[in-house]
């Protein structure tokens, strides 16, 4: 059984490119056949994530369009045993598939991956609802700011009223000195607002921006980051 996991947030720069990518390493180094599914129009991540920017032929426009099919808009990071990145069009000009056309690409991944990590846009645009059906999981990923906690709140009731059975919410960048309550309370507060589990809390930290620099994801190599992705992961694999 495959799953599609869907990576939003209340606010742009989140953090779920970020979180995506790290995501899908740690699952395929466990083994799993895992892709990446970039659906941020204009704003794409996943392939400098990944240092594949040099890769991409075709996008994911030209699959919907008919101009390629989906093997050919499949960049494979050889780093890992199984990992897949389909980038979506940098031009801010393309228009945005139907639902149903991501559904049948949703469809048609689920036959070779066992995970299917989507990368959408972000904040609580009136496009989100579009892309999501199809979605098994949602994490929205939220930095403790105001705002962006704010828009989070309505990017799950998007996400809710489109039927996406589990919503989860990962607390990003988080900088423990600069709250009065405990990271305990923070987490505490954040789900009560939301009212979803919290799928983890990851500090801000500056190897997160020298990763993203070099193309590399950080749990490649061992460290308390790398820790907290293992326990994502086998909470969001339940
Ligand atoms: N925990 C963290 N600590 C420090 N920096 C972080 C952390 N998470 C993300 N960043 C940095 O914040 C910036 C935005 O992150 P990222 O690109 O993942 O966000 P995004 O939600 O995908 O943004 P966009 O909406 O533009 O696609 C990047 O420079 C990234 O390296
Ligand atoms: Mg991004």
């Amino acid at each position: 059984m495959s799953t599609v996991i869907g990576v939003a947030a209340g606010k742009d720069g989140s953090g779920k490119t970020f979180f995506a990518s790290n995501l899908g390493a740690m699952l395929s180094l466990g083994g799993a056949a895992v892709c990446l599914v970039d659906l941020n129009y204009g704003m794409r991540g996943l392939d400098l994530a990944f240092g594949l920017e040099s890769e991409i032929v075709y996008d994911l426009s030209d699959v919907f369009a008919g101009d390629a099919t989906l093997r050919q808009a499949e960049v494979a990071d050889e780093r890992f045993e199984t990992l897949s990145v389909f980038s979506c069009p940098q031009d801010i000009r393309k228009e945005y598939p139907a639902p149903a056309q991501v559904r049948r690409l949703f469809d048609e991944l689920r036959k070779s991956f066992d995970f299917i990590i989507v990368d959408l846009p972000g904040g609580p645009l009136p496009m989100l609802a579009d892309l999501v059906s199809g979605i098994d999981k949602a994490v929205i990923v939220t930095t403790p700011a105001p705002d962006c906690l704010r828009n989070a709140e309505s990017v799950n009731e998007i996400l809710r009223a489109k039927g996406v059975p589990k919503r989860f919410v990962l607390l990003n960048k988080v900088k423990p000195d600069l709250y009065a309550d405990t990271a305990a309370d923070l987490a505490e507060r954040v789900v009560d607002r939301l009212r979803v589990p919290l799928v983890g809390m990851i500090l801000y930290d500056d190897n997160v921006a020298y990763s993203a620099l070099t193309g590399v994801p950080l749990v490649t190599e061992d460290s308390s980051l790398t820790d907290s992705f293992r326990r994502i992961c086998l909470e969001l694999a339940r």
